[in-house]
């Protein structure tokens, strides 16, 4: 395991491919095509640590030489939350790995004066509280997003859910665990702070226009 569990249900990734990609997507002279694919890379690869305690089925396999058994995940009660936009750009990664996983959306945007989340739409597959959630938004700023995005799944009775992100600030960690306790964090980077606009630092910019190549 690369993964130091920093503070109570913080998991910070020390994968050194990890790094390796991160520092390259801080980069500002990385470009739009090459920022996207290191989100999905990176993705994947936390999503790997992520599920590394999933539960598997035994199933019977039939070889070319016998019949043995064997295990597997049951995909299809795994399910992607991207936080929109940004979030978007987790998903192919991640379903790379799990590629029968659903993937339910929330759409959010955070009010440019207040920093709070506006919300404008919520799609999750109906059966949410059996399911495992893994709500993806590659920053945690405030921490007002995802505290929204996880109340709203709780709402809709979910009950397993864990919060991928790429870079977190101290203010956002601290946030989802007052609001909820029981969802692990899993962070590519623990980062120093934000400024005064509630952009992380040293972080990487505004992920979505990176990602998206807007602004
Ligand atoms: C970004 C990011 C998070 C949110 C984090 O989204 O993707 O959702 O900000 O900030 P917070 O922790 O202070 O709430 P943004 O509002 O920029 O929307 P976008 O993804 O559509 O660009
Ligand atoms: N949202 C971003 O995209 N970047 C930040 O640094 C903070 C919030």
């Amino acid at each position: 395991m690369h993964t130091t569990p920093a503070l109570g249900n913080v998991i910070v990734s020390r994968h050194p491919l990890i790094e390796h990609k991160l520092s390259i997507a801080r980069d500002r002279t990385t470009t739009t095509k090459l920022f996207k694919e290191l989100v999905e890379e990176i993705a994947m690869l936390m999503a790997y640590e992520a599920m590394s305690d999933l539960s598997l089925e035994t199933v019977d396999v039939n070889t070319p030489l016998e019949s043995t058994r064997g295990r597997r995940v049951s995909g299809k009660k795994l399910t992607l939350v991207p936080v929109l936009r940004a979030g978007l750009g987790m998903v192919e990664g991640v379903l790379r790995l799990v590629p029968s996983a659903r993937v339910g959306h929330i759409g959010m945007y955070r009010d440019h004066d207040t920093l709070e989340p506006v919300d404008y739409y919520f799609k999750v597959p109906g059966d949410v509280a059996e399911r495992n959630l893994f709500v993806l938004d590659p920053m945690l700023a405030t921490g007002g997003s995802a505290v929204a995005a996880v109340s709203s799944l709780k709402r809709a009775g979910a009950t397993r859910i864990r919060f991928l992100c790429i870079v977190a600030a101290p203010a956002g960690i601290e946030r989802v665990q007052r609001a909820h306790a029981d969802v692990p964090i899993y962070a590519a980077a623990l980062d120093r702070e934000l400024n005064a606009q509630g952009y992380i630092l040293p972080g990487l910019g505004d992920a979505g226009d990176r990602i998206f190549g807007t602004r």
